[in-house]
């Protein structure tokens, strides 16, 4: 009696040493994306309207870094899916050439009343398996559910604590911190801030967005404790990516205060090139509105608005080139090498008693 007394107090204090410990692994061991140590260098080509498509998308994937591209950068769902089916095909015939692994791709999907492409787009994916899906506006249980049915990863959108609460609520794998100064619907929060604060309730993956222009960037956010940097801007400037010439040529003239953040074009906050503002006719005062400003049938569509005023983040200040993919990710590996260990340099003086 005694001793099964003692073997049940023995069972049970390993029990709860095996559930502190768990605890304790769970606390100290990364949640991060298991996919991320495979990488060349912790980085994805973000999403963008009238920009990214299958080319961007391959040769990002081919150099080692996740390619993304909005499902609406094809007009209708069947457009999207030979997206899908390009992409695939592409990679797995270089796959098999090489004897090399291609880095994961991913899918912007905008979940809004205002898309009714959702469903229909979201069985795509289900369907060719894309492996990750970043959403943005809303973070739904059943889109999160749909992809984790084959193994897919969400990744959601967010400028702030509250949005990003929901959608750790809805069970996505990681969280898009999008900072103060991004190209796109941009946030107002400096990144060390954003970061930090969602630091102290999500233990999954961190992805940092915002003016990540250069491998010392990428450096520095994961120094923030980001897992991934997430880079817009930096690959319009690229040439797989489907920007006009003048567009690339316009990243390369402006600097920070070249940069707008205005809710007038599409009205909600985001960064325009201000060259391509004034180009449009627009003035001061009409970008000062609080509202979408109505173009008329002119830029009846937001499509037609985007492709006249330009989006870009303020990191065009350290945007001077446009590069082949290929080229683009050679520098940002040796930059990203040099920016670490010239920090790790610092523990020779710092910190000192
Ligand atoms: C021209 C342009 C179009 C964009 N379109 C989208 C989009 O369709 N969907 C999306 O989730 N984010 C979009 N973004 C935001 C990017 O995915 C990313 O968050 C942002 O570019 C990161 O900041 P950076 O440009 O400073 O690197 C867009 C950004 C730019 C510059």
């Amino acid at each position: 009696m005694h001793s099964i007394h003692k073997n049940n107090i023995d069972l049970k204090s390993s029990f709860i040493f095996k559930l502190n410990y768990q605890k304790f692994k769970l606390k100290t061991m990364s949640q991060k994306a298991a996919f991320i140590d495979q990488l060349s260098l912790p980085a994805i080509s973000a999403p963008m309207f009238l920009i990214s498509g299958p080319e961007l998308v391959i040769e990002c994937c081919k150099n080692g870094i996740v390619g993304t591209f909005p499902a609406l950068n094809q007009r209708s769902s069947e457009g999207f899916e030979e997206w899908l089916i390009q992409i695939k095909t592409e990679l797995k015939q270089w796959e098999e050439e090489t004897g090399k692994k291609a880095a994961p791709f991913g899918v912007n999907i905008v979940v809004h009343p205002t898309n009714p492409r959702v469903e229909a787009d979201v069985k795509l994916c289900v369907k060719h398996q894309v492996p990750l899906v970043i959403t943005s506006l809303g973070a739904v249980q059943m889109v999160v559910d749909a992809i984790h049915s084959y193994g897919g990863l969400v990744f959601h959108d967010v400028i702030k604590k509250r949005h990003a609460q929901k959608a750790a609520e809805a069970g996505v794998d990681g969280l898009i911190l999008v900072a103060a100064g991004a190209g796109g619907h941009a946030g107002t929060i400096n990144p060390m801030t954003l970061v930090a604060e969602i630091k102290t309730f999500f233990d999954k993956t961190i992805i940092l967005s915002g003016c990540i222009s250069n491998g010392r960037d990428i450096a520095s956010a994961m120094q923030m404790g980001a897992h991934l940097a997430y880079m817009g801007t930096r690959f319009i400037n690229t040439k797989e990516s489907l920007a006009p010439t003048a567009y690339k040529d316009m990243i390369e003239d402006s600097g920070a205060s070249d940069v707008t953040y205005t809710k007038a074009i599409s009205g909600v906050h985001a960064n325009f090139l201000s060259k391509s503002l004034a180009a449009a006719g627009l003035t001061e005062e009409d970008l000062a509105k609080d509202q979408k400003i109505d173009f008329g049938k002119e830029m009846d569509t937001e499509a037609k608005a985007w492709k006249t005023i330009w989006s870009a983040g303020q990191g065009v200040a350290s945007i001077e080139d446009t590069l082949p993919v290929a080229d683009l990710v050679t520098k940002l590996k040796t930059e990203f090498k040099s920016a670490i260990e010239e920090q790790a340099k610092l523990l020779e003086t710092f910190p000192k008693d």
